[in-house]
């Protein structure tokens, strides 16, 4: 599928197994999707824009790349693309940070909306949207639908776990934006749940339930 990259590095791969572990504790938790974001991060914006400008070594004066335009964007999807945030700003500490607040119907598993804030000018920045579990793929529709009437453009969607059904549905609804998967899985159970997955991302994220 032309803009679906699945990033099959074996680091990612070792730090999603240890995600998925039920015995894998908040704080273990939190740290791994930390490193994973920040190793699909690297992958995912090997296409940043560059431009040449003039730096003085101790030996001379030269033309050199460094990263142009506006500043990237992060948007997670909350609460658990939150847990996604600081690895891709370890690597891009100037990023500007938004935010999509999205919760799944636990019936009809329909994403509702409950918060937005995207950073202005929206539709001059890289968007990299941020969400552990693509599932029905709802949500991160959802999100992309609101970031391009908000005007964005250029969106990147990452995220860590996905199943077939939820990715198939984010490439037909926006085939324009690029996705990066850590793993795909192998299908939905009845309770939209990835199978086998890791569980309620947010959940294990923020210690609840
Ligand atoms: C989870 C997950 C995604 C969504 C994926 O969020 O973080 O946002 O479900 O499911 P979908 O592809 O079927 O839409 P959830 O609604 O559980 O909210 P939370 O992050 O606050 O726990
Ligand atoms: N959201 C999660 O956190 N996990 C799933 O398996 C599906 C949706």
């Amino acid at each position: 599928m032309e803009n679906v990259f699945i990033l099959d590095h074996p680091l990612i791969q070792h730090k999603i197994s240890m995600l998925r572990d039920k015995n894998t504790g908040t704080n273990e938790f939190r740290a791994l999707t930390d490193e994973i974001a920040m190793l699909m991060g690297y992958e995912a914006l090997r296409d940043l824009p560059l431009e040449d400008v003039e730096v003085e070594t101790p030996i001379e004066k030269c033309m050199t790349p460094m990263l142009a335009g506006k500043k990237l964007a992060v948007v997670p999807i909350l609460r658990a693309g939150l847990g996604m945030v600081s690895g891709i700003l370890s690597l891009v500490p100037s990023a500007k940070v938004g935010h999509i607040g999205l919760y799944r119907d636990e019936v009809t598993h329909e994403p509702h909306e409950y918060f937005c804030k995207l950073p202005s000018p929206i539709e001059l920045r890289t968007i990299v949207v941020t969400d552990p579990m693509l599932a029905t793929g709802g949500s991160a529709v959802a999100a992309v639908d609101f970031i391009k009437q908000h005007g964005g453009k250029n969106i990147k969607f990452m995220c860590i776990i996905a199943a077939p059904e939820g990715l198939e549905k984010l490439h037909a609804a926006h085939p324009d934006i690029q996705i990066y998967v850590g793993h795909m899985d192998r299908c939905l159970n009845s309770a939209a749940y990835i199978c086998p997955g890791l569980g309620d991302a947010g959940d294990r994220i923020f210690g609840t339930k």
